[in-house]
């Protein structure tokens, strides 16, 4: 990174820019300071102990050296978050840590998840990441926090229809913190085609969706998903036909003003995308169409949401005034209701006059 006076503006911009986090997974955002204080009360051997810590929190350049490393890194975070406790805890943590990045409306999103060694299931493991967003709102911190249940390709279709019908139910709550379904997990593992009906019933059914796809080269598949009109794309990193995508699914997602979740860091620290400067995030944005910057799992893939815009700033000549646009267009993209949106608006305005007047 430059030292160049520009440079280091760039940076203190987007470090007291307002921001919007839309796709962000609890566990993968897990930092590593909550991680290694889970470690050590757990009861494993230091060989174990280190190893796992090397695993998920090692040196950039060797965590990962194919696409689907991370996805053997998930699990061993798993067995380190496996009760309510650290579920509870790492969720706060995460919100806690968001909110001092400046990051004021925050979606999370999580797999249920059963555990039989400490008698956790998958109702009981929402409860608890809930009861630490509400939690969270009594410490009055100025975020606000929401969340999405995420089906993950690897498990059932059975397992789906349980999460999009519990999700249902927790979305009918007064305190509006569920709002929708997230399809994520390993894009090699299973045909997400089998996954479309119950995703399209959570969409006809109200709650929102958040649709993980063409993270790698799958043309047919990436269209299939496009076609069910997700209320946002999680990455799309391959969908357009210069990367070996389609022309029609870019006319599909352009027709419908979808919005991408750019998640630059994630995309280079997992070798999907080569180089920051291909990032398809310039694609789009150099054509309008929504895009939203997030960090995907800020603990795995060690990044911060303020580092994604000087990231994108630096790849793409963002000016100030541009990077204050990309996140105040975030607000259009969240899932929340129209109150919310105004309320943030005006949040955002009551910033800029008071702390950016003299900067942009
Ligand atoms: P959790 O749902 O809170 O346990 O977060 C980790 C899970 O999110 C992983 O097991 C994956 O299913 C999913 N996930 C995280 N990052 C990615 C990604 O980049 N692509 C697809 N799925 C992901
Ligand atoms: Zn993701």
């Amino acid at each position: 990174m430059s030292s160049s006076p520009h440079s280091q503006d760039i940076e203190s911009f987007c470090l007291k820019l307002p921001k919007i986090e839309l796709h962000a997974h609890i566990n993968s955002s897990v930092s590593e300071k909550t991680f290694r204080e889970l470690l050590r009360k757990k009861d494993v051997g230091d060989g174990q102990l280190a190893s796992v810590e090397s695993s998920v929190f090692g040196p950039k350049e060797t965590t990962f050296k194919a696409f689907d490393d991370c996805f053997d890194i998930f699990p061993l975070i798993h067995k380190v978050i496996d009760s309510p406790e650290a579920i509870y805890k790492v969720t706060s943590d995460v919100i806690a840590e968001f909110e001092a990045d400046q990051v004021k409306y925050l979606e999370l999103r999580t797999t249920p998840r059963e555990e039989l060694l400490t008698s956790m299931t998958r109702r009981s493991y929402v409860a608890t990441v809930l009861s630490a967003i509400k939690d969270s709102k009594k410490k009055n911190l100025d975020i606000d926090v929401r969340l999405l249940l995420s089906i993950d390709r690897k498990s059932t279709v059975k397992i789906a229809w349980e999460t999009v019908l519990m999700a249902s139910e927790l979305a009918a709550d007064s305190d509006r913190i569920v709002i929708g379904i997230d399809f994520s997990g390993n894009p090699k593992i299973n045909d997400a085609k089998d996954f479309i009906p119950v995703l399209a019933h959570a969409k006809s059914s109200g709650l929102k969706i958040s649709v993980h796809l063409a993270e790698i080269v799958n043309p047919l598949e990436s269209h299939q998903l496009v076609e069910i009109v997700p209320d946002r794309i999680g990455h799309g990193t391959y969908l357009h036909p210069e990367v070996g995508g389609l022309q029609e699914s870019v006319e599909f997602v352009k027709k419908h003003k979808i919005p991408i979740e750019c998640c630059i860091s994630s995309n280079l620290r997992s070798l999907s995308v080569a180089k920051l400067k291909l990032h398809h995030f310039g694609y789009w944005y150099k054509q309008s169409h929504p895009v939203v910057l997030a960090t995907d799992g800020k603990g795995v893939f060690q990044c911060s949401l303020s580092g994604e815009y000087i990231l994108a700033a630096k790849a793409f000549q963002l000016s100030q005034e541009e990077l204050w646009q990309l996140s105040e267009k975030s607000i259009d993209y969240i899932f929340a209701d129209d109150k919310t949106k105004k309320k943030l608006k005006s949040q955002w305005a009551e910033i800029r006059n008071s702390k950016f007047q003299k900067t942009i």
